[in-house]
């Protein structure tokens, strides 16, 4: 799996010990840094997901799963979000899953809200990732219209 955004690797390290075969992917060299340090023996890869090439990060394009925990979306410079999804969506192999989860307003974000649920999956769509399921938190409770959601899609099987 791809933690895209992965920060300190607060995820990925517990995906990792639970036995996931894991890179991680971020900006921020002092994010990744901690991470480095927590987990010498992961995978940490720094690059703007944006503009995330496969090959010059010397990464297989075929992940089954890209999760992005942690407000990435809302996170990214405005302008990038589409392009950030389809760089994503390139990286998973045919059927594919990618899981985001993000706030949608201001008590879910430490930011003023920038993506909606329409845009996030109107995004998807043009990447070729289709809709499976929405929840209201990472445990899977059923999404109810709130303020946080974890959405799921998948790239075609084709
Ligand atoms: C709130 S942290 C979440 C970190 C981690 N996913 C977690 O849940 O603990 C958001 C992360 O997104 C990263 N980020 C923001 N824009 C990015 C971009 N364009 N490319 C890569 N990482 C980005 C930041 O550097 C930061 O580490």
């Amino acid at each position: 799996m791809l933690d895209a955004g992965c920060g300190t690797g607060r995820v990925m390290i517990r995906l990792a010990e639970l036995g996931y075969d894991c890179v991680g992917v971020d900006l921020d060299a002092s994010m990744l840094a901690v991470a480095r340090k927590l987990a010498p023996g992961l995978s940490w890869i720094q690059a703007d997901l944006a503009e995330l090439d496969p090959a010059a990060a010397d990464i297989a394009a075929d992940f089954d799963l890209v999760v992005a925990a942690g407000n990435i979306f809302p996170l990214l410079a405005g302008g990038t979000e589409s392009a950030v999804v389809h760089r994503l969506a390139a990286l998973l192999r045919p059927g594919g899953l990618i899981v985001s989860g993000f706030g949608l307003d201001e008590a879910h974000l430490p930011v003023p809200p920038s993506i909606t649920l329409a845009e996030y999956d109107a995004y998807c769509t043009a990447a070729g990732l289709a809709f499976v399921d929405r929840f209201a938190t990472w445990n899977a409770d059923p999404y109810d219209g709130g303020g946080y959601a974890v959405s799921v899609h998948r790239r075609s099987a084709t």
